[in-house]
């Protein structure tokens, strides 16, 4: 992984490229006034040739010196207003276009933006993230170092947790890349044992005979069609003087084809993203440990794969939840709320202060808020506000969408106490009614996030397929927990 390291200061400094910010207009912002008084004129002139105006993901390049002693300059538009978000993806714009050349200097972190450093670092190494392992010919990214000129201590601090909360996201993608045959649930708990290992969180895993002990029927009734052996894992991060908890659920179908209730091809084609739930709790679990954050955070990923077969759930079985309740299965293809059933009743007998579980639960809410938005629902007004106020510091876009009681008669059942489907309207809600009946009056916040899961094409530092959303929203919630 690239280095991000701190640098003289740019005047001094020098590299294969240096990357300056251009805002509106374009005004040169820092760095990038020395370079256009440096270079001189031409540079002016040349820039607005190629109609550089210094607009959002705008970039353009012009040769070094020997005054200004890089290879190159990449002059990167951040717009009108410089937020967190819009330097975070300018410097994945930076990322993506500079992965050949082993060393990058910037000054893009000293833009006036409260942990800049942290967005350029995210930004930048997140921008490079590519899955090539199954790549006979791989092109991987060569940039060795991210040099940040004059960059003082407390900018470097910031740029370490960006690199982190950057390994966290990267993790949970190449968690959701890998495919279905690679990644049963099995593999996934040995990949949470390594994690534990690493960074010091304790671990648990329910093997299939454990979860049976456990009672956890509704994982084990979207298990029971698959060859490959459900599992529950539970990771701890418990440090001494915590001053809050919270316990974060991951959905983790490793592939949802439907069961009995089977998907039609196109809509099965990426459904190895259905683990995405579990891909960014076990993300957020390793920036938060290796981020020494001071609240309690438990970790809960049911993991399954969901497949017809003779021994499948079949539409009308009936399964016993961990918390007692009964649930009416009508469609198999409604099965991450079967195994959230668990997932959240273990959580509750946690007691924490919230509760956060993140699915890619339903299409109705892709289809409600579209491709990149997040859903966010819940049983406490506090705990929401909590949630998207840490989604949006960390870039990560969610609406939130109410838990309707005036809906819950869609989901009651004769013969159970509650039933798995809740008609074709409001699909999103119906599914967060029934994730309800399982976490008591815990406060709540449920995460949909069948949309922003995967990405059709690369943007910014977003690259194509899984984009590890949910990841930052969490670290996010976790450190403002801590304050
Ligand atoms: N994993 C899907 C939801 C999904 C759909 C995620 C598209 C990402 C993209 C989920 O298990 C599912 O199949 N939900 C059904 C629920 C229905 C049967 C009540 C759905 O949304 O159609
Ligand atoms: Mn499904
Ligand atoms: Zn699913």
């Amino acid at each position: 992984m690239i280095e991000i390291v701190a640098g003289a200061p740019v005047e001094a400094a020098s590299g294969d490229v240096l990357v300056v910010p251009a805002l509106s207009g374009p005004t040169w912002g820092a760095g990038a006034d020395w370079v256009v008084a440096t270079l001189g004129e031409w540079v002016e002139e040349y820039l607005a040739a190629q109609e550089f105006t210094g607009k959002v993901g705008q970039m353009a390049t012009v040769p070094g010196g020997e005054a200004v002693d890089y290879g190159r300059v990449m002059f990167i538009g951040l717009g009108d207003e410089v937020d967190a978000e819009a330097l975070r993806r300018a410097a994945g714009t930076a990322g993506r276009a500079l992965s050949k050349y082993p060393s990058v200097v910037t000054t893009l972190h000293e833009l006036e933006i409260e942990d800049a450093a942290e967005c350029v670092a995210f930004g930048f190494i997140s921008g490079q993230y590519r899955f090539d392992k199954y790549l006979s010919d791989p092109k991987p990214a060569r940039t060795e170092t991210l040099t940040l000129a004059g960059a003082d201590a407390a900018a470097m601090a910031a740029a370490e947790r960006g690199s982190i909360v950057a390994a966290g996201v990267s993790l949970a993608r190449d968690l959701i890349n890998e495919p279905a045959n690679a990644k049963p649930p099995t593999y996934l708990a040995a990949v949470a044992e390594e994690i534990a290992a690493d960074t010091g969180l304790e671990i648990t895993v329910y093997d299939k005979d454990a979860c049976v002990e456990e009672r956890f029927g509704g994982l084990l009734g979207v298990g029971a069609g698959a060859v490959n052996p459900p599992r529950m894992v539970v990771l701890r991060h418990e440090p001494d003087g915590a001053k809050a908890s919270v316990v974060l659920v991951g959905k983790g179908i490793v592939f949802d084809s439907g069961g009995l209730s089977l998907k039609p091809p196109a809509a099965m084609e990426t459904m190895k993203t259905d683990m995405s739930g579990a891909a960014a709790v076990f993300g957020a679990m390793e920036a938060v440990a290796r981020l020494e954050v001071p609240v309690k955070v438990i970790a809960i990923t049911p993991l399954t794969e969901n497949m017809p077969s003779g021994g499948a759930l079949r539409p009308g079985d009936v399964l016993r939840a961990r918390n007692g309740k009964t649930i009416e299965v009508l469609n198999t293809d409604a099965e991450g709320r079967l195994v959230l059933a668990d997932g959240l009743s273990l959580a509750v007998e946690e007691e924490p202060d919230l509760i956060v579980d993140i699915a890619t639960l339903t299409g109705a809410c892709k289809i409600a808020l579209g491709p990149s938005i997040g859903g966010v629902l819940g049983n406490d007004d506090a705990a929401i506000r909590a949630v998207t106020a840490a989604a949006a510091r960390a870039g990560e876009k969610v609406w939130t969408l109410p838990l309707e009681e005036e809906y819950a008669p869609l989901i009651e059942s004769p013969i159970a106490d509650v039933k798995n489907t809740g008609g074709r309207f409001g699909g999103a809600i119906t599914a967060g009614l029934f994730l309800g009946h399982f976490v008591d009056d815990v406060p709540w916040v449920h995460l949909d996030i069948a949309g922003p899961a995967r990405a059709d094409k690369a943007e910014y530092y977003i690259p194509k397929g899984a984009t590890g959303f949910g990841v930052r929203t969490m670290v996010a919630l976790v450190e403002d927990m801590a304050s």
